[in-house]
C-alpha cells in the first residue's frame, strides 16, 4: 500500500516538474478514491498492449508521459527528430535520403540547436574582410570532380564527433588549419590539431562547448597556436565543470614552438605547437572556391542549418520545407562551421545533373557519407558559399629542411 501511494505521490511530483503543458492533471493528491476504486475497477494505463501502472513514466521520443487517472499525460516538446518529415524526405525526390539517428533520437528540436552546431554569426569585422584570389592559373580547367584527400593522400583530416558540445566553430577551425599546414609545409606536419585545446583554452572564446566566433578560433591559431589533438584529445564527456585549460600552449619565443606544458595526457610526449597566419576570405564566386581549393587546400564555410539537414544521409542535401501542417514550429535555424574539401557532378533529384560540394562535418562518422554530407554547389545552398575563409600555416625558416 504504501508503496503505490509513493508512486502515486511521485507521480503528481513528475507531472509537476514535467508540466511544461497544462495537459497534466491538477488535482490534489488525494489517496482516498484511489485506493477505493483500485479495489474495484482496472487501473493504469495501457500501451503496445503492455499493461503500465499509474504513475508509471515512459518516454516517448523527447517527451514524458505518465500514466495518470488512467490516460497518458504527455509533455509537448518538439522533438529533434521527426519522423513525418523523414518519411516526407524519402517518399519525395529531393536528391538525398533522410536517417532517424539514434543519438538525436530523445533530444527536443531546441537541444539539438543548442548542442549540435555552436557557431556564431560572423561578425561584420569577418564580413568585411577583403577577398583574396587563388593564383591557380585562370586558364587552367578545374576537374569536374576533386576530392582533397585523394590529392594529398594522409594530409588531410578526417571529421571527428562535437556529441554534445557546440563548438563547431573549434572543429572546423581546427581542421582546416591542419590540413592547410600538412600541404604547406609537403607533409613534414601531418598532425591533426586539437579542437580541445580550442574549446578550453582560447581565452577569448570563454563559451567553449556553448558556441564562439571563428575570428577568434583564428585569432587563437596565429598568436598562441594549437597543440596537435593526439597530445590534447577530446574530453570524453562535455560539460561546463571539466572545461579548464590543460595546456598554456604559448611558445618560449625562442624559435622553438613547443608548449611550456606536457600533454594533457601519457602517450603522446610531443607538445610542438602549429600555428596559422591571420584568415583571408575567399570570394563567394564558385569557380574562386573552387580554385582556392584545389590549389591550397580545404575552406572553412559558414552555414545555416535548418532542422532536415540532422538527418541528411546520403545524397546531394537541399533544404526541404516540410509541408506538414504542424512544420511551423520546426523551423529552425542556426549557423554552423564546416570544412568544403572538394566537388563533383552527378545525377541528383528529378534526374537532373546537378554540382555538389563535399563538406565534412563534425558529428562523427555515423553521420552522413562517413562523416561527409555532399550540398548543391553554385546556388548558396543553406548560406555554404556566403563566406569561405582559409589560412596559411605558419612555417619559419626553420622550419624548412
Ligand atoms: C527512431 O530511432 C529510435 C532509436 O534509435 C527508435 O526508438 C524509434 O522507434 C525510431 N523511430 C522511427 C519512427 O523509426
Ligand atoms: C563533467 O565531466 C567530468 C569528467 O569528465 C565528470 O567527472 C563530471 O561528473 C561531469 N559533470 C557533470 C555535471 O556532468
Ligand atoms: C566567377 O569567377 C569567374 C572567373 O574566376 C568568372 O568567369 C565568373 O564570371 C564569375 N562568376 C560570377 C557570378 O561572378
Ligand atoms: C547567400 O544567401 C544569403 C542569404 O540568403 C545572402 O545573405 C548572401 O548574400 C548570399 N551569398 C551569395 C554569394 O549569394
Amino acid at each position: 500500500m504504501w508503496t503505490r501511494y509513493k508512486i502515486l505521490i511521485f507521480s503528481y511530483l513528475m507531472a509537476e516538474i514535467c508540466a511544461e503543458t497544462h495537459s497534466f492533471s491538477k488535482r490534489e493528491v488525494d489517496p482516498g478514491p484511489y485506493f477505493t476504486r483500485n479495489h474495484t475497477i482496472f487501473e493504469g494505463c495501457s500501451r503496445d498492449s503492455q499493461h503500465y501502472e499509474e504513475g508509471s513514466v515512459v518516454k516517448e521520443n523527447c517527451n514524458s508521459c505518465t500514466c495518470s487517472g488512467q490516460q497518458w499525460k504527455c509533455s509537448q516538446h518538439v522533438c529533434l527528430v521527426h519522423p513525418e518529415l523523414i518519411d516526407h524526405i524519402n517518399k519525395g525526390d529531393y536528391g538525398w535520403t533522410a536517417q532517424n539517428y539514434s543519438q538525436f533520437w530523445g533530444m527536443t528540436l531546441e537541444e539539438g540547436f543548442r548542442f549540435r552546431l555552436g557557431t556564431l554569426p560572423p561578425s561584420p569585422m569577418l564580413l568585411s574582410m577583403n577577398e583574396m584570389t587563388a593564383s591557380f592559373p585562370a586558364r587552367a580547367d578545374l576537374p569536374e570532380i576533386f576530392i582533397a584527400s585523394y590529392k594529398w593522400p594522409g594530409w588531410t583530416h578526417g571529421p571527428l564527433d562535437q556529441k554534445n558540445c557546440a563548438a563547431s566553430w573549434a572543429f572546423s577551425t581546427a581542421s582546416v588549419a591542419a590540413d592547410r599546414i600538412a600541404i604547406q609545409s609537403k607533409g613534414r606536419y601531418t598532425a591533426n590539431l586539437s579542437p580541445q585545446n580550442l574549446i578550453s583554452c582560447c581565452p577569448k572564446n570563454r563559451h567553449g562547448c556553448n558556441s564562439g566566433s571563428i575570428d577568434r578560433a583564428w585569432w587563437f591559431l596565429r598568436k598562441r597556436g594549437l597543440v596537435s589533438h593526439a597530445c590534447y584529445p577530446l574530453f570524453k564527456d562535455q560539460n561546463t565543470t571539466n572545461n579548464i585549460c590543460a595546456m598554456a600552449s604559448r611558445s618560449d619565443g625562442r624559435g622553438k614552438r613547443h608548449a611550456t606544458k606536457l600533454c594533457p595526457n601519457s602517450y603522446e610526449k610531443s607538445n610542438r605547437i602549429y600555428q596559422c597566419s591571420p584568415p583571408y576570405r575567399v570570394s563567394s564566386n564558385e569557380t574562386e572556391i573552387m580554385r582556392e581549393i584545389i590549389q591550397n587546400g580545404p575552406v572553412q564555410a559558414i552555414m545555416q542549418v535548418h532542422e532536415d539537414f540532422f538527418y541528411y544521409k546520403t545524397g546531394i542535401y537541399r533544404h526541404v520545407i516540410s509541408t506538414n501542417e504542424e512544420s511551423e514550429k520546426y523551423r529552425k535555424l542556426r549557423t554552423h562551421a564546416v570544412k568544403l574539401t572538394g566537388w563533383g557532378t552527378l545525377r541528383g533529384a528529378q534526374g537532373k545533373k546537378e554540382k555538389f560540394w563535399i563538406a565534412a562535418n563534425s558529428w562523427g562518422k555515423s553521420w552522413g557519407e562517413n562523416g561527409y554530407f555532399r550540398i548543391l554547389r553554385g546556388v548558396n545552398e543553406s548560406d555554404i558559399e556566403k563566406l569561405i575563409i582559409a589560412a596559411w600555416g605558419q612555417l619559419t625558416s626553420s622550419d624548412d629542411p
